[in-house]
């Protein structure tokens, strides 16, 4: 059995979710894969029918799924749609985002056929993580394709059949507070002035006429304009974050293991 198209779904700011995303999806076939990129404000409602197989990927922010993520998630419809939820963590804990994902998109004509939490390379404190996600972390990611597309195709398997039926996710309901991070990028003197970090700004936090500057208010600390530029001028730093990279590593170095639940 082939699907028409896979459809990677991500909210990625410096990568490590689109990459497990993916991995994910190389493991079914399908006629087509499609990136959705929802980092970008693009305001066309998305609609998927059972033919096609979607794969979500956030990652984990302060324990949740990134509110704006949760904003343009909440856009998009299914119809009974098979999918696969994944959320991605620098090594702390992915808290309550993973049940969040699965509220989100069950609720929106999605049915879940498996979960999974992987560990990726802390996006604000990069000495934590750096390397993941490894070679293992990727086999992982490509055996939950493979294992979640052979249950679809079971000759006795029905999405109709599980559509109502929970499946049972770590986490907590209600979620936990969201809560913002007090680090946002600094800008150093290599800064050209491109503007690329102001056009991708998933929040539109970097002023196009002064690029150096950041709105605090706006910015989420998401890192992509960190990620991005090719100057290497933008860059967490400064006393407040030295002593959280210290508390990080002394907290969270231990290698976390990835999580996964199928149906
Ligand atoms: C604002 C912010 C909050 C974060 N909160 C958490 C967290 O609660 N737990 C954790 O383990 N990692 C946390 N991280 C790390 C990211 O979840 C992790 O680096 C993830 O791999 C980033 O995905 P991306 O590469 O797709 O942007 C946070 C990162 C950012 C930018
Ligand atoms: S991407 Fe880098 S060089 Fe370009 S404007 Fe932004 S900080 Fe400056
Ligand atoms: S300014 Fe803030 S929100 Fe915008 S890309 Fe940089 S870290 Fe992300």
């Amino acid at each position: 059995m082939k699907y028409n198209t896979t459809n990677i779904i991500a909210f990625s700011a410096t990568g490590t979710t689109k990459k497990i995303a993916c991995q994910i999806a190389s493991n079914i076939p399908s006629a087509h894969n499609v990136y959705h990129d929802l980092l970008k404000n693009d305001d066309t409602m998305l609609h998927f029918n059972n033919d096609e197989i979607v794969i979500f990927g956030v990652p984990v922010y302060a324990g949740r799924v990134p509110e704006i993520a949760a904003k343009r998630l909440s856009e998009i419809k299914g119809d009974g749609t098979p999918a696969i939820i994944v959320c991605v963590y620098g090594n702390r804990d992915y808290d309550d985002a993973l049940i969040e994902l699965y509220d989100i998109v069950s609720a929106n004509g999605f049915v879940v056929l498996s979960a999974g939490a992987f560990i990726g390379c802390h996006s604000i404190f990069n000495m934590i993580a750096t390397e993941r996600p490894h070679a293992n972390d990727m086999a992982l990611a490509a055996k939950m394709g493979k294992n979640t597309f052979m249950k679809l195709a079971e000759e006795n398997f029905s999405l109709d059949n599980i559509s109502g039926i929970e499946l049972k996710i770590k986490g907590n309901r209600p979620y936990r507070q969201p809560g913002n991070v007090p680090l946002k990028p600094k800008t150093n003197r290599s800064c050209s002035r491109c503007g690329l970090c102001a056009m991708e700004c998933p929040v539109g936090a970097i002023p196009k006429q002064n690029p150096k500057e950041t709105d605090k208010n706006l910015c989420i600390s998401c890192a992509h304009c960190i990620d991005i530029c090719t100057k290497k001028a933008r860059y967490y730093g400064g006393l407040i974050y030295w002593i959280g990279s210290r508390k990080f590593i002394k907290n969270y170095s231990e290698p976390r293991i990835p999580y996964i639940v199928y149906r």
